[in-house]
């Protein structure tokens, strides 16, 4: 026998029961978006690789050894499936112009791609939803963002998701202390592992974000940008942290929080839960308020966010949560019957009932066997006596009940009245 195939590693299948719940969590998080005002955009998952380079950074992990790149076979062009969106954003804003419309505040969702080591909530393929607000300068909408997320939490009922944030300053400020960080680890060249060697010039601000225990002491001693700032970037801190004490939303200031992509400035923040284990951050972004003109446009300030699918569903609820059930699943049996029912299915589909139609020739029982297994409510039965009678059987399948005809032409109108007039709860089985 042939061997089946297998989806590539790190890339899953979310299979029906898992897909409904990512479905009703979806609804969840597009009715928060709306009720803040931000509208979709639906950018392509395949960019040009230079964009990616240039928005975050040639010294990442991301862009050095993350992004899944490929040639165009065609033209030779070099492209890279997205590693994350708001690089293609930003090229989406600029390419149209709407900025020019005024400040903008858009999301998006799907599938991102990283070469990343696949553990438990880190996944090569994973989704994200996005959030970015163009055009806006001031501290109020950093803090929307954060209070946005505050809500969502609660929206879904997650606890203990708790708030790091930090400023990482202007570009001039970080530029200085870009410096001085060298020369703290140059003067302790011995005590730095091979990955901070490696990152000392290129990017000796991720060697803070360094996961290494024995790196520890070292980088609890480095100099702190969030204690170098100059007075307008102090000033957009306080202006976040006040607001956030406004609605009582508990933070801490995580002074080593650098972020692994370079287009951050000032506020950048991280939510964070305990019960993942090492990939507990569920959310995370900040103000790139130099991507813009980096990315060839007039510039303009930005900030935004992204929050992980996967992990948040990790946290989110019981495992039923979302399930879909239909309402009916249509047996029947005979030639004539068959047909019969055929037609009804779609009576009853516009009467926004949902049915579940039996196809195919099978046995009174197993198809009652499989009206069960489909978790449908009801199940109309179909046979030679129904249609020579014109009459439905109607059969409740998750509660007490006797079974009942209903004359064909009456049925959509009865369960449409059983499914949507609310008595289906207070319902004795007597339909
Ligand atoms: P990021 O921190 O790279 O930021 O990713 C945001 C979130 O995506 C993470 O906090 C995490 O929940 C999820 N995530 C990242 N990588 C993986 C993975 N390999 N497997 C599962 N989940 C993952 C960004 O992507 C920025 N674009 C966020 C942003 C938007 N900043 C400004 N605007």
């Amino acid at each position: 026998m042939m061997q089946i195939l297998q989806a590539v590693r790190g890339m899953n299948d979310i299979l029906p029961d898992a897909a409904e719940r990512w479905e009703a969590f979806e609804e969840i998080v597009r009715e928060w978006l709306a009720s803040y005002g931000y509208r979709p955009i639906r950018m392509p998952l395949v960019e040009p690789t230079p964009l990616f380079a240039r928005a975050i950074g040639e010294a990442t992990d991301i862009v050095e050894k993350e992004m899944y790149s490929f040639v165009d076979s065609l033209n030779g062009e070099l492209l890279t499936l997205r590693p994350e969106g708001t690089a293609s954003c930003v090229r989406a804003v600029l390419e149209h112009d709407l900025l020019y419309g005024g400040p903008q505040r858009l999301w998006y969702a799907g599938p991102m791609f990283r070469h990343e080591r696949p553990q438990k909530g880190r996944y090569r393929q994973f989704h994200q939803f996005g959030v970015e607000a163009l055009g806006l300068v001031g501290p109020d909408v950093d803090a929307e963002h954060i209070v946005m997320c505050a809500r969502l939490w609660r929206d879904l009922g997650i606890e203990g998701i708790r708030l790091e944030i930090n400023s990482l300053g202007s570009g001039e400020e970080r530029r200085a202390y870009r410096e001085e960080l060298i020369a703290y680890f140059e003067g302790n060249l011995d005590r730095l592992d091979a990955d901070a060697k490696r990152r000392l010039y290129a990017n000796p601000l991720r060697i803070l974000d360094s996961k290494n225990p024995e790196m520890r002491p070292l980088v609890e001693g480095a100099p702190r940008l969030v204690e170098h700032l100059g007075e307008a970037s102090r000033a957009h801190l306080e202006g976040v942290k006040l607001r956030l004490e406004d609605l009582g939303i508990g933070y801490t200031i995580n002074p080593r929080l650098v972020r692994g992509l370079d287009y951050y400035n000032l506020t950048v923040f991280e939510w964070i839960s305990d019960q993942l284990g090492a990939q507990g951050t569920v959310c995370a972004g900040g103000r790139y308020d130099g991507l813009v003109e980096q990315l060839g446009g007039r510039p303009a300030p930005a900030c935004g966010f992204a929050l992980g699918v996967e992990r948040l569903l990790a946290l989110w609820g019981a495992p039923g949560q979302g399930e879909v059930r239909p309402d009916v699943y249509l047996v029947h049996q005979g030639a004539r019957a068959d047909r019969r029912a055929f037609e009804i299915a779609e009576q009853l589909r516009e009467n926004g009932v949902s049915v579940i139609l039996h196809c195919g020739e099978a046995s009174f029982k197993s198809q009652m066997k499989r009206a069960d297994a489909s978790r449908a409510m009801l199940a109309v039965i179909v046979g030679e006596d129904e249609v020579e009678a014109g009459q439905a059987s109607v059969k409740p399948l998750r509660e007490a009940g006797g079974q009942r005809r209903v004359a064909f032409d009456a049925l959509a109108d009865h369960l449409a009245d059983y499914f949507f007039s609310g008595h289906e709860d207070e319902h004795d089985g007597g339909l």
